[in-house]
């Protein structure tokens, strides 16, 4: 091996380590949970309280829930969001298929529900890459909630 070869051979070693060092840290940052970065538990309450209060005052789609208990229902969804980000909840509720079946929910009362999630996600200026990421799960359950 001559001068150069070992230069090269030492160079690409760093290069390896400095890569899997940056590759480590971007692991670490892109590993945190939906859940802590929309700001955890606290935050998760925060914005379920908000968006049952938008739920209600939509005539699009209040009757549904005319009958319901709004503090359990809060609590449901606040477990469910909890633990579909990630975060260290239970939800213990019927799965989406389950529990929306025989409601006979239209698609323009899943857009009114998603336009109420989104009037709540803007009033908290949650960031734009985290709102995608909470429409995008919504958008991902359509087929369940769904069902004329
Ligand atoms: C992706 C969108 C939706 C999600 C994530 C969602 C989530 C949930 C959850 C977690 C529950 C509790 C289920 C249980 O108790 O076992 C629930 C119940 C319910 N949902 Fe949805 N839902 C969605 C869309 C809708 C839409 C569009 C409507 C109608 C406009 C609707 C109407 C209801 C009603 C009436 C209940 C029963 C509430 C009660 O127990 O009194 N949901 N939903």
């Amino acid at each position: 091996m001559n001068f150069t070869t070992r230069i090269l051979g030492v160079s690409a070693l760093f290069l390896t380590i400095f890569a899997s060092g940056c590759a480590t840290q971007q692991a670490t940052v892109s590993e945190k949970s939906l859940y802590e970065r929309l700001g955890g538990k606290d935050a998760i309450v925060a914005v379920v309280d908000d968006f049952v209060g938008n739920v209600v005052a939509d005539t699009r789609i209040n009757k549904r829930f005319a009958n319901s208990n709004a503090v359990r229902v809060k609590s449901q969804l606040v477990d469910f969001v909890c633990q579909d980000t990630g975060g260290p909840c239970k939800y213990v509720g019927n799965d989406m298929k389950t529990g929306h079946t025989g409601m006979n929910i239209s698609e323009a009362e899943f857009n009114a529900l998603v336009e109420d999630l989104v009037t709540t996600l803007d009033k908290f200026k949650v960031p734009a890459r985290e709102k995608n990421v909470v429409l995008s799960l919504l958008g991902s359950m359509k087929g369940d909630i769904i069902n004329r």
